[in-house]
């Protein structure tokens, strides 16, 4: 078959975000420009010629044909071999592996992660470098500026590969392997964690409800949690991927996971509840009666995590990203170990975990993980507590308590302001960040402002510095971070977070909202957020 170039003008916004490229599909679907995308990935990692990559998304609309595509590009492009998953399905931690255990050059990911997918929605594309992790931020805008002179890209005309049957093909001179995108994975949680014991938890009765959200995660948790660890058969649910996910939001939140909080708040609630999101690197964690915030799982998770054998001989350290509550901190304090504070976005902490600085890492955006991978991972996450459930035989509620008696309570939540004007989400970020050098001893709703800054983060591993990434309150007690989103692909997403400290001998039993209260309307009168946004309430509070 014959290698085609096809003359193209640049596009715009080709910038990838705090997550590779997101568009809405229709865009993505427009003549040229997924190929022009692709093309200044081959460009910005030094071209194609000779590379191994593994190829997979989240099984949205479109995942299909732009796997076709991606495919006729890196054959055109001089690709060796591309390992796809069997029907374009591998989950963002599972591509993650693959890159990992067979050493390729990268691997492309096709995935939104919890937006909606269809037509008229969203589906987004990111390209993840030989360590298994998101394209640090040097590599994003090397591909950002070849797009943005790009003249022809490269595809063969050859035709469709039969991505339904799990076998080694050829694509023109490239080895193309379709494989399971469950077995590696699977091998790789089995020699983490103790199945015996989580399989001994089941026998004894627990009970467990998984919502893979129509989502990737549906085939990797029915192998793993039904298959092979006992759980009863229906414990995973919406286990088959959609390609509109059943029309909701892959997104494993107390809001958009409403059927599975309806499960585990209900009076004939299972032991654990689950859920995983869109690429299956997010992760939701509850308990009979009890919703398990992300930042309090991370320091769970980091507590206990010796429980499990990757973990016996203890952790190297832990990082958050800046907006993620400092409950994690307080574990690596009593542990001895480094706590590292990232920007937003699971790219910087790749260069801590290839170091050896950190094992366990996460994001208030319920995204956790380890050195396993290069990415956050949901099902890792799940069975991670499985394991420390096993172990230390008590309830998801007795587990919190006893961490909050001990650390004391981090309060947290997220409010989202979704949709804005451009124009108007920058008014209130410029509004707070003009004060921030006068913030420092005022007093405002009861609380005392002890510093603010504009978070910038120097890499300690390679030196590199990224700017504007979150303006910070810090108050006695307490603190505030506000951003805007880089993942959304409609107006503007004002992200504010708020975390209130209540000390080890404190009240634990306060509803977040409520002991927040102060805390929030503390940042909306800094803000102005009446007179700039023309209103207070949120979208959406996690
Ligand atoms: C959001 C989350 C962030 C996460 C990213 C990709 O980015 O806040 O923690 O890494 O999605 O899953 P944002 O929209 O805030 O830029
Ligand atoms: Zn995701």
């Amino acid at each position: 078959m014959a290698v085609q170039n096809i003359a193209i003008q640049p596009f715009e916004g080709q910038k990838p975000g705090t997550s590779g490229l997101r568009k809405k599909t229709r865009v993505f679907m427009e003549p040229g420009f997924l190929e022009a995308f692709v093309q200044s990935i081959f460009q910005a990692t030094g071209g194609g010629q000779g590379k191994t990559y593994t190829l997979g998304g989240d099984g949205r609309y479109f995942n299909k044909q732009a796997i076709q595509t991606i495919l006729k590009m890196a054959a055109a492009n001089g690709a060796k071999r591309v390992i796809v998953g069997q029907n374009g399905l591998l989950s963002t931690p599972a591509s993650s592996h693959l890159i990992r255990l067979n050493k390729t050059d990268g691997g492309f990911i096709l995935s939104a992660s919890h937006n909606p997918g269809g037509l008229d929605e969203d589906f987004g594309l990111k390209f993840n470098a030989a360590n298994g992790g998101p394209a640090p931020e040097a590599m994003t805008e090397a591909m950002y500026a070849a797009s943005q002179t790009i003249e022809s890209y490269a595809i063969s005309d050859a035709d469709d590969v039969d991505l339904s049957v799990c076998q080694p093909t050829r694509l023109d001179g490239m080895q193309v392997d379709v494989i399971d995108p469950v077995a590696d994975y699977h091998d790789l949680m089995r020699e983490l964690f103790d199945f015996d014991a989580i399989r001994g938890l089941f026998a004894s009765g627990f009970t467990m409800v998984f919502d893979a959200m129509h989502a990737v995660t549906g085939p990797y948790a029915k192998a793993i949690i039904e298959g092979d660890l006992g759980a009863a058969p229906g414990s995973v649910r919406n286990a088959v991927p959609l390609e509109d996910f059943g029309g909701g939001h892959p997104d494993p939140n107390p809001i958009w996971a409403k059927e599975l909080m309806t499960a585990v708040m209900g009076s004939d609630a299972p032991d654990f509840g689950a859920a995983s999101d869109g690429d299956g690197d997010r992760n939701m964690i509850t308990g009979r009666g009890i919703y398990v915030s992300p930042s309090d799982s991370l320091a769970v998770l980091a507590a206990n995590a010796t429980a499990a054998p990757a973990y016996a001989k203890g952790l190297a350290g832990i990082a958050r990203s800046t907006p993620t509550s400092a409950a994690a901190d307080r574990v690596a304090d009593a542990l001895g170990i480094e706590a590292f504070e990232t920007p937003t976005g699971w790219k910087f902490f790749g260069n801590l975990l290839d170091a050896g600085r950190v094992t366990i890492c996460g994001e208030e955006s319920a995204g956790t993980g380890s050195d396993h991978v290069r990415e956050k991972d949901g099902l890792w996450a799940v069975l991670l507590w499985l394991n420390i459930l096993a172990v230390r035989k008590t309830s998801v509620a007795e587990i919190l308590a006893t961490h909050w008696q001990r650390y004391g309570r981090d309060y947290y939540s997220r409010h989202d302001y979704e949709a804005l004007e451009v124009s108007k989400a920058n008014a209130v970020m410029e509004q707070i960040r003009g004060q921030l050098g006068d913030l420092g001893g005022q007093q405002i709703c009861g609380l005392t402002v002890s510093h603010a800054d504009e978070f910038a983060y120097e890499d300690p591993i390679d030196g590199s510095i990224s700017r504007n990434q979150g303006l910070r309150i810090y108050f006695e007690g307490a603190r505030a971070v506000l951003r805007l989103s880089g993942t959304g692909t409609q107006g503007a997403t004002l992200r504010v977070y708020l975390e209130i400290y209540e000390p080890a001998n404190g009240d634990h039993s306060q509803e977040p909202q409520a002991a927040l209260a102060p805390l929030r309307d503390a940042v909306r009168l800094l803000g102005r957020f009446d007179d700039l946004l023309g209103r207070s309430e949120p979208d959406v509070i996690t």
